[in-house]
């Protein structure tokens, strides 16, 4: 077997950001190549691995279709050893952990890719790492890890299919989109993905068109503001085609009910009427409007319903095709067959910068300048500044919490004071303890961020450090995600590792919230931890 290399030989595809837009670009071009040379009579002999040691292994743990058999016949296309996995069939459901099914499949192959779909949010992320040390350790090929679809989180192959689609729409020219996304934008993950998938487009225009319950949650609206995307909201279509500027480029959802609450379900007839085009709406479309849907669309009550099939306006059957086109091609990349000829950036790991503490200057003054509670503190430590200028009652909450994290069970006296800025902050002094280690500081910045911490000795502060909130929290066992859905919440047995990424520097609103770094679910500061 020919050892491949390449670029994206071996790469996990979590998200869509997981390719950089350069990749994505690459993607798109190649599609197009092998896509266009098959319909003209080709054989796309470039693209076929023709590896029998190499597998594919799809595996499903949620109902699926199309993607899984789009996989399929773009695994049997590449010529790789094919395997398809439902719940139904395998021991999932035997309560088996995914990482030793994964190990033991990996076991089978020289080389390997798995494509996965599955409740589980962030379930690829957590592979790659946990079976990438694995290869390492035993020096073989990293696999590649497909996201298929992980709960309400992402699609990105979907994503990859339907800016294809949108492309190739336009003339394969990338200046401007203006869409409009409809449907169930809250619990739709297709939609989510937009949000990234979308900035492939140097231009963005985006009509959210969804009643309150269906919305696109807040942070993916957000995400496509910060990506520069003008994004305008209505309620309904007939707010949104009554308002005028329609989008020529719709894109439409199903109610995904088996994913909603009791009180949401109730509803579903009103919501989905909301979302549902009629014939009456024909007239108020834009000339060359085109409908999509990443389907299934519902069979009783569609809301992109079948008086339009044959009509121009349908997009969808040719967007579902394309799901053949450009999984063949993401799988030759990540199998090592394609890539020797991409050039531009590639997306890079993130790199965090422990900056966290900063040493503060001292100044040096005559007497003894510590003074809490009853006694001075002539040798110790001192954490000043505690949730400085926050409420009293929250202050006390994180003294009371810094004490049980950091275990400071000695003594010690605490207090919350005036901060000389006419509100107050919590101070503990801890005249026992004479060190603070690496591990525990980063705990006492992620739990008290803005804190102070002062070493005392003869009566004097000699060193003083101030704390701003790390880059990145992990490794501590009193923090986890409080997303039931994602793969690293403690109820799923997974054994995966929290970790949680800080989403925008230390100081605004951004600073004090924390991204889950399987489910990318967002979290206030405090929420991450369990104490
Ligand atoms: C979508 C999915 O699974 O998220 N379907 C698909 O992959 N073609 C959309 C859906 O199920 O509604």
């Amino acid at each position: 077997m020919a050892t491949r290399k390449g670029p994206f030989k071996g790469r996990t595809i979590a998200v869509v950001d997981d390719l950089s837009l350069d990749e994505q670009r690459y993607l798109y071009r190649k599609a197009r190549e092998l896509k266009e040379g098959v319909l003209a009579g080709g054989d796309g002999a470039a693209f076929r691995l023709n590896d029998r040691d190499y597998s594919a292994y799809l595996i499903f743990m949620e109902d699926s279709t199309r993607t899984r058999e789009s996989f399929r016949n773009a695994a049997k296309f590449l010529g790789a050893r094919t395997n398809v996995f439902d719940a139904a069939t395998s021991s999932f459901n035997k309560n088996e952990s995914i990482v030793d099914t994964i190990r033991m499949l990996y076991g089978y192959a020289a080389d390997s890719c798995f494509v996965i779909r599955s409740k589980l949010e962030g379930v690829c992320r957590s592979l790659e790492d946990s079976i990438g040390r694995y290869a390492e350790l035993t020096g073989r090929p990293r696999p590649a890890f497909i996201n298929a679809g992980d709960g309400r989180h992402e699609h990105p192959t979907q994503e990859f299919l339907d800016e294809f689609s949108f492309l190739e729409q336009l003339g394969w020219r990338d200046e401007r989109i203006h869409i409009a996304l409809t449907g169930d934008l809250y619990h739709g993950r297709t939609v989510h993905s937009k949000a990234n998938g979308l900035r492939v487009f140097k231009e963005v225009r985006v009509d959210l068109v969804a009643p309150g319950p269906l919305g696109m949650p807040p942070h993916y609206a957000e995400r496509m503001k910060s990506n520069g995307f003008e994004v305008k909201s209505y309620e309904s279509l007939d707010e949104y085609l009554a308002a005028g500027k329609v989008a020529p480029i719709w894109y439409f959802t199903r109610l995904q009910l088996e994913r909603m609450g009791e009180a949401v379900l109730e509803k579903a007839p009103s919501l989905r009427a909301a979302v549902t085009f009629r014939k009456d709406m024909l007239g108020l479309l834009p000339e060359g409007a085109r409908f999509y849907h990443p389907l299934p669309r519902d069979r009783v009550h569609p809301t992109n319903p079948t008086f339009l099939d044959e009509l121009p306006l349908n997009g969808w059957d040719g967007q579902s095709a394309n799901g053949y086109w450009t999984r063949i091609a993401l799988m030759g990349m990540v199998s090592g067959l394609l890539g020797g000829d991409f050039s531009g950036d590639q997306a890079s790991p993130e790199t965090f910068v422990d900056d966290f503490v900063r040493e503060a200057p001292v100044v040096l003054r005559e007497k003894p300048e510590v003074k809490v509670g009853i006694r001075p503190v002539d040798e110790g430590i001192v954490i000043d500044h505690i949730s400085s200028g926050e409420p009293v009652a929250e202050i006390w909450d994180h003294i009371d919490a810094v004490r049980r994290m950091l275990k400071l069970n000695l003594r010690s006296s605490h207090g919350v004071f005036h901060n000389g800025r006419g509100s107050f902050k919590g101070i503990i002094s801890l005249p026992e303890i004479t060190s603070f280690g690496e591990r525990d500081l980063k705990k006492l910045a992620a739990i008290a961020p803005g804190c102070t911490l002062n070493l005392v000795r003869g009566s004097r502060v000699v060193k003083k450090y101030r704390l701003d909130m790390p880059p990145r929290i992990y490794g501590f066992e009193e923090i986890s995600c409080k997303n039931e859905n994602c793969v690293s919440h403690p109820s799923h047995l997974e054994g995966v590792t929290p970790e949680f990424r800080r989403k925008g520097p230390p100081g605004g609103e951004s600073g004090t919230t924390f991204v889950c770094r399987y489910c990318e679910r967002e979290h206030r500061f405090r929420e991450i931890w369990d104490v």
